[in-house]
């Protein structure tokens, strides 16, 4: 099975976000945490800041919008080149309609569904995704405890997989680490996003190489 690692910027130095970037090259994307202080309490950075990560950034960029109103701009962040633009469920009432402008632009569709959404809902509209991301953590800070209670979002949607003879890439974001990875790669996630793990790591690149191990074994 192959296993995406994307560590989560969010734990970077926000003043050295272009020498954090070019410490995680064995990583597969850089997981770009956008937050407006409405949709969760807490503030990042915008389509600018995003623009030029993405000119300096050796990987591709996976954007995780936490932010009211994704129809204004989700479609900014697919012009900008991100490889993948993830929107919350929860924060949209036609996520179909957003799904086909990404891809249109060229971005692959990513929603993402809090720690209380339930995933029923979506699940027949899988066909529409290229990612579904399962939040382990309520969204808004680093550094918190996995969730482990949403599990069971994580094997419905393997199933539907199965059932529409689908690869819709199945990411976890919050608290990853060598133990919880294990944990969410034996109930088909497939992606995984990792903030604190690796960035409070002395060694960046080797707590990648460990994650993507466990994840594999
Ligand atoms: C939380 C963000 C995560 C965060 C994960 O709202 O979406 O991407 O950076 O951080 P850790 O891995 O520290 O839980
Ligand atoms: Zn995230």
């Amino acid at each position: 099975m192959s296993v995406r690692i994307n560590p989560s910027i969010l734990s970077a130095d926000f003043v050295n976000l272009e020498r954090d970037l070019g410490v995680i090259s064995s990583a597969d994307f850089a997981h770009i945490d956008v937050m407006d202080n409405h949709f969760v309490p807490n503030l990042t950075f915008g389509p600018q800041m995003v623009g030029r990560l993405q000119d300096v950034s050796p990987i591709p960029l996976d954007v995780h919008l936490m932010i009211e109103n994704p129809e204004r701009w989700a479609p900014t962040y697919a012009e900008l080149g991100a490889f993948s633009v993830t929107f919350h469920a929860e924060s949209t009432t036609d996520p179909v309609a957003l799904a086909r402008r990404l891809r249109a632009i060229g971005a692959r569709a990513g929603l993402a569904i809090k720690p209380g959404t339930d995933i029923e809902p979506y699940l027949d509209l899988l066909p529409e995704f290229d990612q579904i991301l399962v939040m382990t953590v309520e969204p808004g800070f680093g550094g918190q405890s996995f969730i482990a209670d949403v599990m069971p979002k994580l094997d419905a949607l393997a199933a539907a997989n199965t059932r529409l003879g689908l690869d819709v890439w199945l990411q976890v974001d919050g608290g990853i680490t060598l133990d919880t990875i294990v944990i969410a790669a034996e109930h088909g996630a497939n992606t995984f996003v990792a903030g604190s793990s690796v960035y409070n790591a002395p060694d960046r690149d080797q707590a990648i190489l460990e994650l993507r191990h466990a994840a594999t074994s």
